[in-house]
């Protein structure tokens, strides 16, 4: 399903990983002076904040610098830039939710490491992780099968949780799209789950997927009536994110089959979202298949 690294790619992982802590903290401190709208919009026609642009800079300099990277890639820019030899590229969404800055709620970076040219896809994919901009600067990392959680907030990796897994028991449920947008199937799926769990959403995905990985549950953007494809990116959003929460022992969907095994066609192609509990994966899976 995903690649397993030669010693090699594992050196380079390492690296892109101690650069990404290394820059956490260097980022969080730049917020404050950043919140502001810039005129300009991404690729995904969303306007971007002056964080989003300053993040995306500091990212490109410094993961391109490393040897062995030599692609990098981002949701803020059209295409993916050569930095030079190398059979890593690395995708980066370098503030998603960033639209929570203005409130102060958390967002955070996510990052997915391909072997090969991008688009990218599971079977292509040998590492992802992402930061956690919230009360605790925190980073967690998928590797070779394995999720551990680390505080970043001095620069350094320190591992707080070196097997991060689901909880068997789901708590929380949490889901964006508009609800008159909803199609008939993943509105009845939300009628079946309201009983028994508890909404909790942040409109980061980053922040309401960290709350699945700490309570057990599901986090989903589905697919629309107005766009069937959903809102987020599967190279920097769904493929990085269905990593993480597939190490940590739970399931992902696009409503039919894994976010890995969805072919990528497009640099900026958009995929439907749904990761948490296996029991709820299944679930939302059928309830679709029924209905839709
Ligand atoms: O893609 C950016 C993003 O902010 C995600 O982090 C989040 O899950 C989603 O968009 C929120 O979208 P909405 O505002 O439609 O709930």
């Amino acid at each position: 399903m995903t690649l397993t690294p030669t010693a090699d790619q594992d050196a380079v992982i390492d690296e892109i990983f101690e650069t990404l802590a290394t820059l956490a903290p260097e980022i969080r401190a730049s917020l404050p002076g950043r919140r502001v709208k810039s005129d300009e919009t991404n690729p995904s026609g969303e306007v971007r904040l002056e964080a989003d642009a300053y993040a995306d800079e500091l990212l490109e300099e410094a993961l391109g610098a490393i040897d062995g990277v030599g692609i990098y890639a981002s949701e803020e820019q059209a295409d993916p830039i050569d930095v030079g030899e190398g059979d890593i590229s690395v995708a980066l969404d370098p503030l998603d939710g960033s639209s929570n800055i203005q409130p102060n709620s958390p967002m955070g970076t996510i990052i997915a490491v391909y072997e090969g040219d991008l688009p990218g896809q599971g079977s292509s994919l040998l590492a992802s992780g992402f930061v956690l901009f919230g009360p605790i600067l925190t980073m967690t990392v998928a590797r070779d099968g394995q999720v551990y959680e680390a505080n970043v907030g001095s620069g350094e990796i320190d591992i707080i949780n070196d097997a991060v897994t689901l909880p068997a028991e789901p708590t929380v449920y949490g889901m964006g799209g508009r609800v008159p947008d909803w199609t008939a199937g993943f509105a009845a799926f939300i009628d079946e789950v309201e009983d028994e769990y508890k909404l909790r959403y942040g409109g980061s995905m980053v922040a309401d997927v960290n709350q699945v990985l700490t309570y057990g549950g599901i986090f989903s953007y589905p697919a629309l009536q107005s766009a069937p494809n959903g809102k987020l990116r599967l190279q920097f959003e769904g493929i990085p994110m269905a990593y993480i929460v597939e190490c940590a022992g739970g399931h992902s969907s696009d409503g039919t089959q894994s976010i890995l095994d969805v072919e990528a066609t497009e640099f900026h192609q958009r995929v439907p979202v749904h990761l948490g509990n296996e029991a709820l994966i299944g679930q939302v899976e059928s309830t679709l298949a029924a209905h839709d």
